[in-house]
């Protein structure tokens, strides 16, 4: 092992192509990538779903340990991400994470009855690295989101703790909070519960666990970092936040330019790039075809991919289709989640097959054919740590229609008259988590369409931004080396 490169153990719930569902899955692939280019030892660990086993490379027993009496002993197994060179490391225990449905729930949608256990001892395995138990000695611990954020208690509480923690939030919304009695169950030290600590509200949270006793804090990009703290977006922790400001940092999302470069996407019907824009007019056809839709080229095609959740704002575009049909535009919309969003959207495709489009289930190709077909992307989310479809969409030369909030206000230039003068304008931005300002907004974009030429300026100033991950991992190491170096 080279001791002067920087070793760092990322620990996720979810890490593209092994397992996604959502952003933070696509987050833990290309910023490990992106460390990894810059000569960081960085390596995964992961539960060991049975997809995770199906799909990694060149698996090995690393190691075996009980972590917890009534548990069957674990096993360490270390593979390759496929198709790159990163470790990763899987925690074999197939009680706790083999099962039929997803990382989170059941196939029914209802959350796993023992996440508490399966997620604590994701962490519980973690914080073991940061004592260096194993081979690999990592000097940063950093954890994603709630099933990982008890590390750092275990870590603050240990007498063998040789590595600092990063806790990154991906979503304050999800915060991982159970009964008071789980603190005996996974065996967190008595005294870590009360409001200094990891209570909340007379509840265990492994979020606040994770704030509470980090070393460092991050979230996905800097205006997150700020609404967080702020009563509407702290979903209780805001005043945590305020208190930990000093070691709160915003660091923006990149997007991986392997996965998603139009012109290189293995998904599409014909590649393009800035230089031939106009050839996406076959991947806008090509899906039209394939989602049955009519085939009206003046008309603009708007898509959304999406998580059916309360955050995402869909509840806003439910009531505006017919509207918007009016106007002159068809809607691609691929998610899953609620029950009855799905219920709704799917009334909408009925009543308007030939104009909406409703895919539901979970569909990666399909989410690269929408990105490269639609003329427009629309998230009009309530909030939005970061969002990636957004400059997914607009390194495809798609427009996005966003709210103002999070990380869409850092990514997105509303094309107002002056931005478009000064050619700085990428897209269309209302500010309240309103259907009728959502209407507008659309309708503005609309007539901004039918200007082919204002139009393609608005692809071409996307699609030549830079979104690579290259500028936020230089921040993540600055981050890593202060911690290192602070007591
Ligand atoms: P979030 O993480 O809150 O869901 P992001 O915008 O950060 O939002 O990332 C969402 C990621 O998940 C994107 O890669 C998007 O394409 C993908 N995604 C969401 N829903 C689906 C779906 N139903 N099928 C395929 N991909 C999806
Ligand atoms: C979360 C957020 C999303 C963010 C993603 C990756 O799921 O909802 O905004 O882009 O994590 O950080």
């Amino acid at each position: 092992m080279n001791s002067s490169r920087l070793r760092v153990l990322f620990v996720t719930s979810e890490a593209y192509p092994l397992v996604k569902t959502g952003g933070l899955g696509d987050v833990c692939y290309a910023l490990p990538n992106a460390l990894r280019q810059l000569d960081v030892d960085v390596r995964l660990l992961l539960p060991g779903y049975s997809e995770v086993l199906e799909r990694l490379s060149l698996v090995e027993v690393h190691d075996s340990i009980n972590v917890y009496p009534l548990l069957e002993p674990i096993r360490l197994l270390v593979g390759i991400m496929p198709g790159e060179i990163t470790p990763v490391y899987v925690i074999d225990c197939p009680s706790l994470y083999q099962r039929d449905g997803g990382p989170y729930q059941d196939i029914t949608g209802k959350d796993w009855d023992d996440n508490a256990v399966r997620f604590g001892v994701l962490s519980k395995i973690a914080a073991l690295f940061g004592e260096h138990r194993f081979l690999f000695k990592p000097q940063i611990i950093h954890c994603n989101d709630w099933q990982t954020a008890i590390t750092p208690a275990w870590l603050a509480f240990s007498d063998q703790a040789h590595a600092k923690t990063i806790m990154s939030v991906h979503n304050m919304a999800y915060q991982g909070i159970f009964e008071a009695e789980t603190v005996g169950r996974i065996g967190l030290p008595p005294e870590s519960f009360n409001m200094f600590g990891l209570e909340f509200y007379g509840k265990l949270s492994f979020l606040k666990a994770g704030i509470y006793y980090a070393n460092q804090i991050t979230t996905v990009s800097p205006n997150y970092a700020k609404d967080i703290q702020t009563p509407n977006y702290g979903c209780g922790l805001n005043t945590l936040l305020t208190e930990r400001q000093y070691k709160l940092t915003g660091i923006l999302n990149g997007i991986d330019s392997k996965v998603w470069n139009p012109e290189t996407d293995i998904y599409l019907n014909r590649n393009y790039s800035v230089r031939n824009i106009s050839a996406k007019v076959r991947n806008t056809q090509a899906l039209r075809n394939k989602l049955n839709l009519a085939n009206s080229k003046q008309v603009p095609l708007i898509g959304m991919i999406t998580r059916l959740t309360e955050q995402k704002g869909i509840d806003l575009v439910i009531p505006i289709i017919p509207m918007l049909i009016k106007t002159g535009v068809q809607i691609a919309i691929l998610g899953s989640g609620d029950k009855t969003l799905e219920m709704h959207l799917q009334r909408l495709e009925a009543r308007y097959p030939k104009q909406v489009s409703v895919t539901i289930g979970y569909d990666e190709q399909l989410s690269h054919k929408i990105e490269a077909g639609a003329n427009m992307f629309l998230m009009p989310s309530k909030f939005e740590p970061c969002g990636l479809n957004q400059m997914y969409s607009m390194s495809y030369g798609t427009i996005p229609i966003v709210r103002r909030t999070g990380g869409l206000a850092d990514t997105v230039t509303d094309a107002t008259p002056e931005n478009i003068q000064n050619k700085i304008a990428t897209g269309f931005i209302f500010e309240r988590s309103n259907a009728n300002e959502l209407l507008h907004c659309i309708e503005r974009a609309v007539k901004i369409f039918h200007n082919k030429e204002i139009w393609k300026q608005l692809q071409i100033t996307g699609m030549t931004r830079d979104f690579s991950w290259q500028k936020s991992a230089k921040q993540y190491i600055s981050l890593y080396h202060h911690s290192i170096n602070t007591i």
